[in-house]
Parts: C-alpha cells; sequence; structure tokens
C-alpha cells in the first residue's frame, strides 16, 4: 500500500450522523439495511468509520455481550477502495476494542480471506432463506402446547431462554428487539419453552430470534408469524444445522444465500434447555 494512501485515511467513531453514509455503503453491496435498521444496530453497540477525504469509505460495528463476547457487523469498503488494506484496519482496531472477547461474526464469502488472516475460524453455516410469505402452514401441536402472544410477564423467562440457548448475555439485544418488534410464545402447560419475534427489516420483515426447544415447536412459531404475514415479503436466517431448510424451501421460503459463522477465541456454549432456530440479525450473531 502507497504511504501517500495510508496518510488520507481518517478513522473515528461511528455516530448517528453516519447513519445515512453506511446506508449508502449498504445500498452499493445491495444489503436491504434502511437506515432505521442501522439506528437500531448502533443504538445497542459501537462503530467506526473509515474518512478519505471527508467521504466515509468503510464501516465496522460491534455488539458487546457481556465481559465474553461480541459479534461483528456492517464490515464494509466501498467498491473503489476495496483490496488496499482497509478492511483489515477496521477490523483489526474493532477486535482491539474488544479486548479479550471472543468476537463473533457472519462472513460473506468475500469477507471469509480477511477474518481468516485475523484468526477466525469457521463454526456454522447460516442459511438465509425469504419470499412472500407463503399461506397458511399448518403445524400440529403436541398435548399441552400452545403458540400465545407475549405479555410483560414473560420477559424474564424469554430472556433466560435466550441466554441459554446462545450461551451469552443477550439481554439488552432482546429487550430492543421485543420493544421493535411483536412476540409469541410456546408454552407447554404454564411454562414458557420458546419465542418467536416478527419485526420490520430491509425491504419487509424479520422473523427472528426464534428460540424453541425442538424443531416441531421452531416450526409452529414460524408458521404462526408467515400465516399471519401471508402475501407479505419475509426473510429467515437459520442455522444449517438447525434442521428447517428442507421444511423451509418445501412450504415456498427458499434459501436465497448463506453465510459463514466464524469465531475468533472459544465459542459460546449454549444450555440444553432450547436452541436458537433463528438469528435476530446476520450482524447480530
Ligand atoms: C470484505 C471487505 C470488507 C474487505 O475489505 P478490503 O479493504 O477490501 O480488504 P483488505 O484489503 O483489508 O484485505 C484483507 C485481507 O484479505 C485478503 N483478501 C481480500 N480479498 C480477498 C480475496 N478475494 N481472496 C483472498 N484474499 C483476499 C487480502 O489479501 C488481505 O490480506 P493481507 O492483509 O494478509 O494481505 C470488502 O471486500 C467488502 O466490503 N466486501 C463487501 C461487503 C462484505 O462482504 N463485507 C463482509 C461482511 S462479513
Amino acid at each position: 500500500m502507497a504511504v501517500q494512501d495510508v496518510a488520507q485515511i481518517v478513522m473515528r467513531d461511528m455516530t448517528g450522523a453516519d447513519i445515512a453514509a453506511v446506508a449508502d455503503l449498504c445500498f452499493e453491496q445491495q444489503w436491504p439495511h434502511r437506515e432505521e435498521d442501522l439506528q437500531t444496530l448502533l443504538s445497542i453497540g459501537s462503530g467506526l468509520v473509515a474518512e478519505i477525504d471527508g467521504r466515509i469509505v468503510g464501516t465496522i460495528m460491534a455488539w458487546r455481550f457481556g465481559e465474553t463476547f461480541a459479534t461483528l457487523g456492517v464490515v464494509i469498503v466501498a467498491v473503489a477502495h476495496q483490496g488496499r488494506g482497509l478492511g483489515r484496519q477496521l477490523a483489526s482496531a474493532m477486535i482491539e476494542r474488544l479486548g479479550e472477547r471472543t468476537v463473533l461474526l457472519n462472513a460473506t464469502e468475500e469477507g471469509r480471506p480477511l477474518y481468516s488472516r485475523l484468526g477466525f475460524a469457521e463454526i456454522d453455516t447460516i442459511c438465509q432463506h425469504q419470499a412472500l410469505a407463503p399461506g397458511q402452514t399448518l403445524v400440529p401441536l403436541r398435548a399441552g402446547e400452545r403458540v400465545r402472544p407475549m405479555g410483560a410477564a414473560d420477559a424474564e423467562a424469554l430472556a433466560a431462554l435466550y441466554n441459554s440457548a446462545t450461551g451469552m448475555d443477550r439481554r439488552i439485544l432482546l429487550e430492543t428487539v421485543l420493544a421493535e418488534g411483536s412476540t409469541v410464545v410456546l408454552c407447554h402447560e404454564h411454562e414458557q419453552k420458546g419465542f418467536a419475534v416478527l419485526r420490520r427489516f430491509g425491504r419487509g420483515w424479520v422473523i427472528g430470534p426464534v428460540v424453541a426447544p425442538d424443531v416441531t415447536g421452531a416450526k409452529a412459531l414460524i408458521a404462526h408469524w408467515l400465516g399471519m404475514q401471508s402475501g407479505s415479503f419475509c426473510r429467515i436466517d437459520v442455522p444449517e444445522a438447525s434442521g428447517l431448510g428442507t421444511w423451509l424451501e418445501d412450504i415456498g421460503m427458499p434459501q436465497v444465500d448463506r453465510v459463514t459463522r466464524m469465531a475468533r477465541g472459544a465459542a459460546p456454549v449454549p444450555g440444553e434447555a432450547a436452541k436458537v432456530f433463528a438469528l435476530a440479525a446476520q450482524a447480530l450473531g
């Protein structure tokens, strides 16, 4: 890289005033994030921007989950400035800020070489499914089970389920998505066993996070929101190992992309009670 190039780059903290420029970078990548989506992401995390001659040409965001874990996302370098070390500079600077935490992210094909060089290892694959939501899909509930709207009294139980399923302290993230979206709870007798959030994102709606004790419970929760949103554009990001892929394809929610989940440090260890069947967002892990 030419010395002159290095001298031109200014790296600084991202503020709310930068969001329109970050949205432009997303747009160039054909990513669906609206300014509102990016504002929400920034409100629960932090970001860095790289400027050349006062123009934002690179971004990165991070979210801290307790003292042990963090995720990275919205890692973009403007096409005209790629391949000159900017992505590496942004990622290295943010990783340093995150201290001793294990850092997780969902890498695009383009991002993978950069993260491998920075010490990230592949741990999973996340499949992005989206389409106009199909009509009613029947998923029979088992004896004693029901899906019902969330009430204020569920908040603690859902946070415990989400923390256990992710192996991380996800309280702040969950509070934010619960406040923004609508949530249904899977109960067995009167005990909360899982939940699914529906909220606005990008071109339509996203179903996530979805936490459930098993794949049948997850299908019941997802089918609820697809049925409610029938005909609207819906997206859902599911771990490949969730066992939901074929079912989603069969009901009319095809896979359109996939990303690689990577970790730098020891990956979180989820509990036994429930699993994550859909992510809150690719950026948030
Ligand atoms: C991924 C991205 C941020 C990388 O930014 P960048 O400034 O172009 O990357 P850098 O120039 O810093 O390169 C980083 C490292 O990856 C390597 N690299 C980059 N692209 C590569 C490729 N296609 N194949 C192999 N190695 C590659 C570089 O050689 C460099 O390694 P080095 O520092 O050891 O020489 C950028 O390509 C981008 O914005 N892509 C579109 C959005 C995206 O997919 N973001 C990632 C989301 S997870």
